[in-house]
């Protein structure tokens, strides 16, 4: 809700239709979440060169290019987790409104957080589960974050020190731990253009 009660809402007058006829696909949020480790950024990127080559409008949302510029103002803590999230979810739907395919890329580990977004943007969200195992994410340690966590240094660490709830029913299940980088891009080109691509 607005925190001033004079807020008023602008009428475009270029439709949605307008832009999904000229984009020849609709506006969505890929969420995606799962552990460190699990694949996020890699298929994220991965899926944003493959649907630009097939004229997509598409765009990532990833890690640290939010926190360096919308999210500065942000930390660690749960509060500023869950707010990070949030701002994340809404720069997201305002993309998707303006014709874009969306892929965000963050732990999100929290399923109230992602519900929230979900109940905020039911047209637009799609929950992505890139699913890898603790034990597979731990054995790659592409940052050594792991290893760092296990000896104490990096306190809160999702998977060891701190909770990973994952989706109850994502649209979408990735098994980023069992099957090729390859294979999980196919399943992702696949589930984008049966949800957002005009018939
Ligand atoms: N099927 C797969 N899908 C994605 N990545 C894979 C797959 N198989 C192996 N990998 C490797 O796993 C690593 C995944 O790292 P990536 O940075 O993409 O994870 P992430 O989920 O973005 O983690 P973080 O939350 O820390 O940003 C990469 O080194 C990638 O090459
Ligand atoms: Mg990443």
């Amino acid at each position: 809700m607005p925190k001033s009660k004079d807020v008023f809402t602008v009428a475009h007058r270029v439709s949605e239709a307008d832009r999904v006829a000229a984009n020849r696909h609709r506006g969505g949020i890929l969420w995606f979440t799962g552990l460190s480790g699990a694949g996020k950024s890699t298929l994220a990127i991965e899926l944003e060169k493959a649907l630009f080559a097939r004229r997509y409008q598409v765009y990532t949302l990833d890690g640290d290019n939010v926190r360096q510029g919308l999210n500065t103002d942000l930390g660690f803590s749960p509060a500023d987790r869950t707010e990070n999230i949030r701002r994340i979810g809404e720069v997201a739907a305002l993309f998707a409104e303006a014709g874009f395919v969306v892929v965000t890329a963050f732990i999100s580990p929290y399923r109230a957080d992602r519900e929230r977004i979900r109940a905020r943007h039911p047209k637009y969200f799609n929950e992505v589960y890139i699913n890898a195992s603790l034990d597979v994410c731990e054995a790659r340690d592409t940052k050594g974050l792991y290893r760092r966590a296990r000896a104490g240094e990096l306190k809160e660490f999702t998977g060891i020190s701190a909770p990973y709830e994952p989706p109850a029913a994502a649209e979408l299940e990735v098994r980023a731990g069992e099957k090729s980088i390859e294979a999980c891009l196919a399943d992702l080109l696949a589930f984008v253009e049966r949800r957002l691509a005009l018939k």
